[in-house]
């Protein structure tokens, strides 16, 4: 029993990124009572520039959940992406694993849009701006969790808490270091990011292997450019005019589609770096973690908001089970089912990233296994296939 004047729900969730508020549709959805508990401002949450391609397990799942009518209207779905190498590029052309087979361009920022909206309309309750959230008795069967706001102290009980607030978040922490098992993997270099309004210089992503370093084009519509630059971990963002971005990005990018990139200023520009990690277990005792919470891929590949939506779907279904007959076996398999699919894509992102970038230490063997495993792609239908059916993102059984 809650002691009297505390409120109550069945789940609380900590965060309102893409894992946390898609978790929170899907509990709504099944008609579990939830809240979510954010750290910064709604406007906050929405502007974070994140990347922009959508398997079709996330397209779908905006569907299910009644948030697709923007992304259908204004996604672009691609059937194909480019990779080049030594300034001759190639394509990979999705309909090659299976007919139909696609992602979809389309911000996060929109993602996070259409989700908060809805939650509006639907009475999702999204608490912002709360400090110092703190979960606890995650041991028991009757755990709850605190936060402060200007007018004081909070405090919410619950039957499970999930932690979706993000690398940096506070949930991770709250399993004993004798539980949880950390692998990870750090890259010596980040990513350059830009935004500008002109075209994208291709009507498809293209990634390229350059002996500079590695370049991706990627958009967000049809007058909005995303491009990326590997960069060194020193560099800062101002150590990046414009103009030096763009010469070094028509180098990379190679000769044919150098011609196409149309200039213009630059309304964002950042540097993140690229990390591989995944904690395991993703559960313990009333705790369940989901999203960048308990695991982070490399950009290249764009998998983190779609690992997310996939973590979410899984144990929405965990939950939805348990409040409807009692069934635990959804929740004890959570952790083991979720990070099948993770350890893929993190397989994935990671040799899409040794595949594609210069790394400091590399000698001309290094360089050459590269080529020679562009080309493979390259001349291999066996091998892009196998190619996109990664890119195209895993079925969830698997
Ligand atoms: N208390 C409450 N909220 C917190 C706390 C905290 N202590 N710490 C972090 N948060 C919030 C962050 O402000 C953020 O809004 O948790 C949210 C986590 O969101 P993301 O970092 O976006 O992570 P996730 O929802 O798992 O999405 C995964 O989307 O944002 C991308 O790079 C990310 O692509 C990845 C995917
Ligand atoms: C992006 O558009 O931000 C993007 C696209 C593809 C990637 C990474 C980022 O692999």
């Amino acid at each position: 029993m809650a002691p009297a004047g505390n409120r109550r729900v069945q789940v609380a969730i900590i965060g309102a990124g893409p894992a946390g508020m898609f978790l929170a549709h899907l509990l709504h959805e099944a008609r579990v009572d939830c809240v979510v508990l954010e750290l910064r401002s709604r406007e906050h949450v929405v502007s974070r520039v994140r990347a922009g391609v959508l398997e079709r397990t996330t397209v779908d799942l905006m569907k299910r959940l009644g948030l697709s009518e923007r992304v259908t209207r204004e996604g672009l779905v691609h059937g194909g992406t480019t990779l080049a190498v030594n300034n001759d590029p190639f394509h990979v052309d999705f309909d090659e694993l299976a007919v139909g087979a696609a992602i979809t361009v389309y911000g996060q920022s929109e993602v996070m849009k259409d989700l908060n909206r809805a939650a509006d309309e639907r009475g999702i309750e999204v608490i912002y701006e709360a400090a110092d959230v703190q979960p606890q008795g995650l041991d028991s069967d009757t755990p709850w969790v605190t936060w402060k706001s200007p007018s004081g102290l909070h405090r919410v009980d619950c039957d499970f808490v999930v932690g979706c607030d993000g690398f940096h978040g506070v949930s991770r922490g709250c399993i004993p270091r004798e539980v949880l098992k950390i692998f990870e993997r750090t890259y010596p270099f980040g990513w350059l990011g830009l935004l500008a309004d002109v075209p994208p210089c291709n009507h498809e992503l293209v990634y390229a292997n350059h002996e500079r370093g590695f370049a991706l084009a990627s958009m967000r519509s049809p007058t909005r450019s995303r491009y990326y630059l590997q960069c060194s971990l020193q560099d800062r963002v101002e150590d990046w005019s414009d103009d030096r971005f763009w010469e070094e990005f028509a180098l990379r990018i190679g000769d044919c589609f150098a011609q196409r990139i149309t200039r213009g200023p630059s309304f964002e520009k950042s540097i993140a770096p690229l990390r591989s990690f995944v904690c395991a277990p993703m559960c313990w005792g009333r705790l369940f973690l989901a999203g960048d919470a308990a695991h982070i891929v490399p950009p290249t590949g764009a998998k983190g908001l779609n690992l997310a939506a996939a973590d979410v779907i899984v144990l929405a279904d965990a939950l939805r089970r348990f409040y409807a007959g009692g069934s635990r076996s959804g929740i004890d398999g959570y952790s083991d089912r979720a990070l099948a699919r993770v350890w893929k894509a993190e397989r994935f992102s990671w040799w899409l990233t040794n595949l594609t970038h210069r790394f400091p230490h590399m000698d001309g063997f290094d360089r050459q296994m590269q080529i020679a495993e562009l080309e493979y792609l390259r001349s291999s239908p066996a091998a892009r296939s196998a190619f996109a059916e990664n890119y195209v993102g895993l079925p969830l059984e698997i």
